[in-house]
């Protein structure tokens, strides 16, 4: 008899609700450049195996029910698998993303093109960097922002203007964790999951101010890229080295589900770097 059927309390009951999501496969992936301190293009990056992985991830979510777009990469631009930089999605409304680093700029126009091709009839030309979910991560009731290694704090000014939501600022400390969805993730509009250390003392205790309740990654567990990771409410898929992470979200009744996307994280992404949420 399962706690649930004998009446006995249990963890709430998780819900998985089905999500649309932009990808783009890794055709030109490599790590020529040094933008983040997990990149060193003097080591090598098995094409293939980077390809098998981030399929393995693709057809993950279509297994779970979710729908996965895909656009076109681009010779030259081999981050642009990171996906969640491209934009911010919320409610059908895309804030465009501006890049800070020389290298990843033209990413921006050509994610925005795929999104006036795509049928969202508001887009938002940004005016000051961000590197979309990289940094701006939607919690329900407002959004989540990083600063300090790449969005500029202005332009969490600028989303909360464009989607009429609260826009909490967090500063990052650690240039290992230059993306706020390296150090966050959101689990859903109650909970999240984070590396305190990664962030300033004041941003820390707005986290434990907002989400006493949170769950809180190890170091190991961070150096894994644990909290880079994707819920749909139930299953969380996050990277398969974060077993710390996992033990935790089982305890909380969620569903983890570890991936093994170590080619990519040779240029400092995963899962949750892979995927952005089209938000209807
Ligand atoms: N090499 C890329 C960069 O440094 C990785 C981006 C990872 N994306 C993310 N959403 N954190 O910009």
């Amino acid at each position: 008899m399962t706690p649930e059927s004998s009446g006995a309390p249990s963890a709430t009951q998780r819900v998985a609700i089905p999500r649309r999501y932009l990808m783009c496969p890794p055709d030109h992936f490599a790590v020529a450049y040094a933008i983040n301190p997990w990149m060193h293009p003097d080591q090598p990056v098995d094409a293939s195996l980077a390809a098998r992985q981030w399929e393995t991830l693709r057809d993950a979510y279509l297994n779970l029910g979710h729908q996965v777009e895909a656009i076109k990469p681009i010779e030259g631009l081999p981050d642009m698998v990171f996906a969640a930089n491209g934009a911010t999605v919320v409610g059908g409304k895309v804030l465009g993303a501006s890049f800070r680093n020389k290298e990843r700029v033209p990413e921006g126009p050509a994610y925005m093109e795929w999104f006036r091709k795509n049928g969202f009839a508001e887009i938002h030309d940004p005016q000051f960097i961000n590197e979309g979910e990289g940094d701006f991560l939607y919690a329900g009731d407002w959004i989540l922002a990083g600063h300090g290694f790449r969005s500029d704090p202005n332009a969490h000014l600028e989303a909360q203007e464009f989607f009429g939501m609260p826009v909490i600022g967090l500063r990052l400390v650690d240039p290992r964790y230059y993306h706020l969805d390296t150090a966050l993730t959101v689990l859903d509009h109650e909970t999240i999951a984070y590396y305190p250390e990664a962030f300033s003392p004041g941003s820390r205790a707005v986290l434990n101010t907002l989400y006493p309740n949170a769950v809180i990654a190890t170091a190991e567990d961070a150096a894994a890229f644990g909290l880079n990771a994707v819920s749909d409410g139930l299953h969380v898929l996050l990277p398969q080295a974060a077993t710390g992470m996992a033990a935790q979200l089982a305890e909380r009744g969620y569903e983890p589900i570890g991936m093994d996307l170590s080619e990519l994280l040779k240029a400092g992404g995963s899962v949750k770097c892979c995927t952005l949420e089209l938000r209807g």
